[in-house]
C-alpha cells in the first residue's frame, strides 16, 4: 500500500477524530494529510495544523482546487453539506470518505451516486458495521445451517442523551436547519451504525444462501420525550425482498447506555452480535462466543479506501450503494410514521444525569426490550402512548417527503433554525 494523499473538511466535532487519526496515520506512514478545511478551526487544531505544517483553508473548493496532488477527501461536515462536498470533490478528481449519514435525502444519496459514476471516483460511506470477521463468521453459520433458517433479524439501542448532547450543535435533534433538511434523530445519528449495521448484515445472510434482499417497505413509529423537532424514540418494521423482517427499537430517553446489538433468529438457534463486534452462535439452547474485533474503525476505512483505489480490496467495507439502502429504509421511516408524536408528559421525568439531564420515558427499558422479543411494534405492545402507523411502500421511491409532514418545520414553525 503507498502512501497517499489526504484532505478534511471539517476539523472539529467528530472531524476532530478524523484530524487525530489521519495525523497519527501520517506518522504511521500509512498516509499523509495535506491540508484541511473548516470554517471555523478551533483554537487546538489550528495549532495542531500549525505545528504540524498542515495546509488550512477556510473555504473548502479552494482546497479542492488548491491540493491536485491529493488522492482522497474526508467529508465530516453537517449533513446538509454531504452532497455537495462530496459531489464537488469528485467533480475534482478525488476520491471520498464521507462521514454518516450519506445525505439526509435519498435524492442527495442518489445525486452524489451518480457523480461517483459518471467521474469513476469512490465513495465510502463512514459508518460502522460488522467487521469483516464477524460478517464471514455469520455468513458460514447460516450457510451451514448452524440457526436453522433465518426467521427474523432484530436490533436494539437503548441509549441516555443529555440536554447537552441535543444543544452540542446547532442542528442536533432538527428536522431542518438553516432551511436544509437533517432529519437528525435517534436512529439518524447516534443509533444510525445499528440501523446500518442490520441492513448489511441481513444481505451478508440472503448472501450466504445464494439470496437478494432488499427493503421493500417500512412500518415506523417515531416519537420524542425531549424538546427536539425529531425522534428520540423509534421502532420499526422493514419488510424485504425475500419476505424476511427486521425489527428495530432506538431511545435516546433510557435510564442507562446498554451496549447496542443484533440478534438473527432461525428455526434452530439465534446469533448475536453486538457493538463491540463480539457474536454468539446459539443453537438450541448452547452458544459459543467469538471476538471478532478488528481495531479502529476510522483507521480501517481509511486503509479499504486506500487499498480499493489500489485494487488491493475487493471494494469499499461500506459503499454508497450499500449506504443508499440505510436512507432508503430512513426517509421511509419518516414517511411511515408520518409526524414526530410527543410523548406525554405523564410519562416522562428527567433522567438522573447529574449534569444537564435529558429527558426519561418511564418503563422505556421494558417496553422496547418486550417488544424486541416479541418482533413486534410498540403500538401492538399496547404502550399507552403508542400509536399505530401506516406501512410505507420502499418500490420505486426516490423522493423525501411525500407523506411526511415537513412543511411546518421548513417554514420555521416546527421549531428554532
Ligand atoms: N462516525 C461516527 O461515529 C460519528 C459520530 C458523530 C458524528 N458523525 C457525523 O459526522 C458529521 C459531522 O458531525 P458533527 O457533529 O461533527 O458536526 P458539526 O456541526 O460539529 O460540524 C463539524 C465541523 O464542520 C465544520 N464546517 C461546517 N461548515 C463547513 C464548511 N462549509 N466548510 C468547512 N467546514 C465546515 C464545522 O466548523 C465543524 O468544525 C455528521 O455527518 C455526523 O453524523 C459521525
Amino acid at each position: 500500500m503507498s502512501v497517499r494523499k489526504a484532505l478534511l473538511i471539517g476539523a472539529g466535532g467528530f472531524g476532530r477524530v478524523h484530524l487525530n487519526e489521519l495525523v497519527r496515520l501520517t506518522d504511521a506512514g500509512v498516509l499523509e494529510l495535506a491540508a484541511v478545511s473548516d470554517v471555523r478551526l478551533t483554537e487546538s487544531a489550528a495549532a495542531l495544523v500549525a505545528e504540524r505544517g498542515i495546509r488550512h483553508y477556510a473555504d473548502y473548493r479552494e482546497m479542492l482546487s488548491a491540493e491536485a496532488g491529493a488522492d482522497f477527501v474526508v467529508v465530516s461536515t453537517p449533513i446538509p453539506l454531504h452532497a455537495p462536498m462530496s459531489i464537488d470533490a469528485m467533480e475534482a478528481g478525488y476520491h471520498v470518505l464521507l462521514e454518516k449519514p450519506p445525505g439526509a435525502l435519498l435524492q442527495d444519496v442518489d445525486r452524489i451516486a451518480e457523480t461517483a459514476a459518471r467521474t469513476g471516483r469512490l465513495c465510502a460511506v463512514n459508518f460502522f458495521a460488522p467487521s469483516r470477521k464477524a460478517q464471514a463468521l455469520i455468513a458460514n453459520a447460516i450457510a451451514a445451517g448452524e440457526i436453522g433458517r433465518v426467521q427474523s433479524f432484530k436490533a436494539i439501542a437503548l441509549l441516555q442523551r443529555t440536554a447537552a448532547y441535543f444543544g452540542r450543535t446547532p442542528w442536533a435533534g432538527k428536522l431542518t436547519a438553516a432551511g436544509s433538511v437533517v432529519l437528525d434523530g435517534a436512529f439518524h445519528n447516534p443509533a444510525a451504525h445499528l440501523l446500518y449495521s442490520m441492513l448489511k448484515l441481513a444481505e451478508t445472510a440472503a448472501g450466504a444462501v445464494g439470496r437478494e434482499s432488499q427493503p421493500v417497505g417500512v412500518t415506523a413509529e417515531m416519537y420524542h420525550a425531549n424538546p427536539i423537532e425529531s425522534d428520540d424514540t423509534t421502532a420499526m418494521r422493514i419488510e424485504m425482498s425475500d419476505g424476511m423482517p427486521l425489527c428495530y427499537y432506538v431511545t435516546l430517553c433510557a435510564k442507562e447506555t446498554e451496549t447496542q446489538r443484533i440478534r438473527i433468529e432461525g428455526t434452530e438457534g439465534a446469533i448475536e452480535w453486538d457493538y463491540a463486534d463480539q457474536v454468539k452462535i446459539c443453537r438450541y439452547g448452547l452458544g459459543k462466543s467469538y471476538d471478532c474485533a478488528e481495531g479502529g474503525i476510522v483507521e480501517r476505512r481509511y486503509r479499504n479506501l486506500i487499498r480499493t483505489i489500489e485494487g488491493q480490496d475487493e471494494g469499499l467495507d461500506v459503499s454508497l450503494a450499500s449506504a443508499r439502502r440505510f436512507t432508503l429504509v430512513a426517509n421511509g421511516a419518516f414517511e411511515s410514521a408520518g409526524e414526530i408524536r410527543g410523548i406525554p408528559s405523564a410519562f416522562v421525568r428527567l433522567s438522573d444525569a447529574a449534569d444537564e439531564p435529558g429527558a426519561y420515558i418511564q418503563g422505556i427499558e421494558s417496553g422496547l426490550k418486550e417488544a424486541f422479543a416479541a418482533g413486534k411494534l410498540l403500538s401492538e405492545t399496547g404502550l399507552p402512548w403508542a400509536v399505530q402507523p401506516v406501512s410505507f411502500d420502499l418500490r420505486g421511491y426516490s423522493l423525501f417527503p411525500q407523506r411526511f409532514r415537513l412543511t411546518e418545520a421548513l417554514s420555521g414553525r416546527g421549531g428554532e433554525e
